[in-house]
């Protein structure tokens, strides 16, 4: 099913309590502080993408890092409210995601997935598919000396 207003817009200075609750409130995802996004987000002003919902609710987020490595982008986290999964707000965040970072020179955005987390595996694959992106393994990030349970990179070509 489709989003019925997938909305997409940078993510402002309210938005960032919200993201660190949905954060913390999702099993799958790390949870970093509100700072910590605001801080990505004066970095670099489209880092954070929201899809609003009611009244200060969001929809869902995707924080990226554009660039990360030359020509590739990094989606370090994204989140979609639990009542509005499977109806496209993820795959808005990254088209619209993947459209910013082609404009800054961006050929394929990087995911780095725990292998367990077959929801993001899923998603990322059934993305791929329906939009006609390729997506390949690209390598491991290893365990930085113990302190990460490794996670699988996968790069996903931008169009
Ligand atoms: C992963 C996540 C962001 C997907 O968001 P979403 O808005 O539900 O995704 P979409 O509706 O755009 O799904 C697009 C396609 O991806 C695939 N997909 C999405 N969720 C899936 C799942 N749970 N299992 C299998 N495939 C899935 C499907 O092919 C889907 O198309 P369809 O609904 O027409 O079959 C959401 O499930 C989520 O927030 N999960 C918890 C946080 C997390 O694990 N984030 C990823 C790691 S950072």
């Amino acid at each position: 099913m489709q989003s019925r207003a997938a909305e997409v817009r940078p993510a402002v200075d309210t938005d960032f309590p919200v993201i660190a609750r949905m954060a913390a409130e999702d099993p799958g995802v790390v949870a970093h502080t509100a700072y910590t996004y605001w801080v990505l987000q004066a970095m670099a002003a489209d880092a954070v993408l929201v899809v609003p919902d009611a009244g200060e609710g969001l929809a869902g987020y995707v924080v990226g890092v554009y660039p990360f490595q030359p020509e590739a982008a990094l989606l370090l986290q994204i989140v979609v409210a639990p009542d509005r999964r499977r109806t496209g707000v993820g795959g808005a965040l990254v088209t619209e995601f993947g459209r910013r970072a082609a404009t800054r020179g961006c050929r394929r955005l990087l995911l780095t997935i725990d292998a367990s987390n077959e929801v993001s595996e899923g998603f990322f694959h059934g993305f791929a598919e329906q939009r006609g992106w390729p997506l390949a393994l690209a390598g491991s990030t290893g365990t930085l000396d113990g302190l990460l349970d490794p996670e699988r990179i996968w790069e996903l070509g931008l169009p």
